[in-house]
């Protein structure tokens, strides 16, 4: 998703502006621009498609280094082409007609084309294809001297989601935010005030963020913060303490993020398990989940909605209460649950999993459950983001920053807590102290299981070498092992660009495996677990017709004679065993990915948080 960055205080705005558009870019994005306000002179805009380098070079070539050291006010933006192509004249900033003012917006104007064809009436001739020309448009049509009150106006008219940064040459030292669905973060400086779509942006300045709430609007100067809601009312915002540094945002000396944050999950999910575990009772201890041990033995069911890598977190889950808490669970696709009149009520338990916390879908399913009466809670990892905010409660992966467009330690991370809920849900109804504590051990030694797996990097390496030249793949589960099956393929699919399809793996038979041709990688998770014999079947189906099969197996467990490959995974629990064998798919598919070349941490047409249906 789009981008925003925005700075107003007494250094030069320039470098600020690029060096954050640089944090943001892991978000994905086709073109970028910034705009810079000198005290009585006129806004000053540039554009390009591209990476923000091509920015930056545009603005050594197009600025001069006068300009650059002057001007102390400015925004910027990376774009995620929702309308219109990635095109400069698409890119933002947009001005007001008579370009006196000019914005950068993340998210959607559902209404635009009714502003557009209102405004084109008037006499307004567009520059773009884009909604967000319409709203700068529409605030210029208001602006009579006092920008928040022209923003509130237009605001007031406008359906959809958005994230704004606007500026005005009448106010110098002045920028104007507001945000409805879209997150912003205001960082608060030394005698400098900067507002971003999200935290990262801003942790080279400051630790002092303040996340605005959905209808707020925020007047900002280099030291002053005005907050009105929704309702005009001036509201405190609490000051929160981003606790970051600059070393959880950068590579640190890996080749790319997703490699980095591969590596990082030994520790991550030690970081979602800390101070979680009760071996003695063999329970967990969630604090966040803030319901009664009544309440929770009182429900009936379990709704986990997500999207993407989130919503096969979700899948694993799923086993996981129904074994463990003999709970009624399922999952639902968060833009299906939103749309099907969802049929949750007060038993019902709706747990949102999201990584950024931002993702539209899921935030939308989570005021939808809410409406309908559900106990809702969050599982996510972004603290402050909107869903952590709008849940109230719930638990946190501590997973640390996720750069990398393709979900890897969240993932790994949500699966851990997944685990933890369903072992606290369990003892707190049928689930045996002996069971309770075999599965708390078994959980407790995750971060052991993971190096086992990380230590296999150059092995799992030269299998993704027999298998980089496919141009299609098949990856097969059973039980808990099919939605890390969906899991695997959808990492390779995203960095690799290899048509890759997760399915049980009972499923090939009915269908999809017309689709083998000789030398076909067939990936199959045949980890000890009550269906192995029955998953060798189905491989054994495959390799008949020409697949090589890649086999995840568990360590020590009986030679097979059907794999071509073999990535061995330790010992465990089934259910715990999603962990590592995801692990060991991640690694695969980065190898693909690294081996075709790909760009992998901003894998074509990708967005990192989807904040748009
Ligand atoms: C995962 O690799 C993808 N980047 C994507 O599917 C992601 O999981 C999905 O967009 C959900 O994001 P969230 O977890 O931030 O809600």
């Amino acid at each position: 998703m789009c981008g925003i960055i925005g700075y107003v205080g007494a250094q030069p705005a320039t470098p600020i502006l690029l060096g954050g558009l640089r944090r943001l870019e892991y978000r994905g994005y086709d073109s970028a621009g910034l705009a810079l306000q000198e005290a009585g002179g006129p806004l000053v805009a540039l554009r390009s498609v591209g990476k923000v380098a091509r920015l930056a070079e545009k603005v050594k070539q197009e600025l001069t280094a006068e300009r650059q050291a002057t001007a102390t006010v400015g925004i910027a933006h990376t774009r995620w082409a929702t309308h219109g192509a990635p095109t400069e004249a698409n890119a933002h900033p947009h001005f007001s007609a008579d370009r006196k003012l000019c914005l950068v917006h993340n998210g959607i104007i559902e209404n635009y084309r009714a502003i557009r064809a209102r405004l084109e009436a008037k006499g307004h001739v567009f520059t773009s294809e884009t909604d967000t020309e319409a709203l700068a448009r529409l605030i210029g049509e208001h602006y009579q001297g006092d920008l928040r009150k022209a923003v509130g106006q237009a605001l007031a008219q406008v359906e959809g989601a958005y994230g704004i940064a606007v500026m005005a040459t009448a106010q110098p030292g002045v920028l104007v935010v507001a945000r409805k669905g879209s997150p912003l973060v205001l960082g608060l400086g030394e005698g400098e005030t900067l507002v971003a779509s999200d935290a990262s942006a801003l942790i080279a300045h400051t630790q002092r963020v303040i996340y605005l709430d959905d209808g707020d609007i925020a007047t900002v100067t280099a030291n002053t913060v005005d907050i009105r809601d929704r309702h005009d009312v001036l509201r405190e915002r609490e000051v929160a303490e981003l606790g970051l540094d600059l070393g959880a945002v950068e590579k640190g000396g890996y080749e790319h993020f997703m490699l980095k944050e591969i590596f990082e999950q030994a520790e991550s999910v030690g970081n979602a398990l800390r101070g979680r575990l009760d071996t003695e009772h063999g329970t967990a201890v969630l604090a966040g989940m803030g319901t009664s041990p009544r309440d929770l033995a009182e429900l009936q069911r379990i709704v986990l909605v997500g999207c993407g890598t989130s919503l096969h977190a979700g899948q694993v889950g799923e086993f996981a209460f129904e074994d463990l808490a003999d709970l009624n669970a399922e999952v639902q696709q968060a833009a299906e649950f939103r749309y099907r009149n969802p049929l949750v009520g007060s038993h019902d338990l709706v747990l949102a999993i999201s990584q950024s916390g931002e993702t539209a879908d899921t935030l939308a399913a989570v005021r939808e459950a809410k409406e309908k009466g559900a106990l809702v809670l969050g599982l996510v990892n972004v603290v402050g983001s909107t869903i952590a905010r709008e849940t109230g409660r719930g638990v946190f992966i501590h997973a640390g920053p996720e750069i990398s467009v393709a979900s890897t330690k969240a993932f790994t991370g949500q699966v851990a807590v997944l685990l933890l809920m369903a072992l606290r849900l369990g003892r707190g109804r049928r689930l045996s102290l002996e069971r309770g504590r075999v599965l708390a051990a078994e959980l407790a030694r995750l971060p052991e299981l993971i190096a086992q797996v990380l230590a296999q990097n150059d092995a799992i390496a030269a299998v993704a070498g027999r298998m980089a030249a496919a141009e299609h793949a098949f990856f097969l589960g059973r039980g808990p092992m099919h939605p890390v099956a969906l899991e695997g393929a959808l990492k390779l699919k995203e960095i690799s660009y290899v048509h890759a399809e997760g399915y049980h793996a009972a499923e090939m038979k009915h269908g999809p495996i017309a689709l083998l041709t000789p030398g076909t990688p067939v990936v199959v998770l045949a980890n000890r677990s009550p269906q192995l014999d029955k998953v060798w079947s189905n491989a054994e189906e495959c390799k008949a017709r020409g697949a090589r099969i890649i086999a995840v197996v568990t360590a020590g467990s009986a030679a097979d004679t059907i794999a071509d490959d073999r990535i061995v995974i330790p010992e465990c629990d089934p259910l715990v065993a999603t962990i590592p064998a995801a692990i060991a798919l991640q690694l695969l598919a980065y190898h693909v990915a690294r081996l075709r070349g790909c760009p992998i941490d901003q894998p074509r047409n990708l967005a990192k948080s989807v904040t748009v249906e």
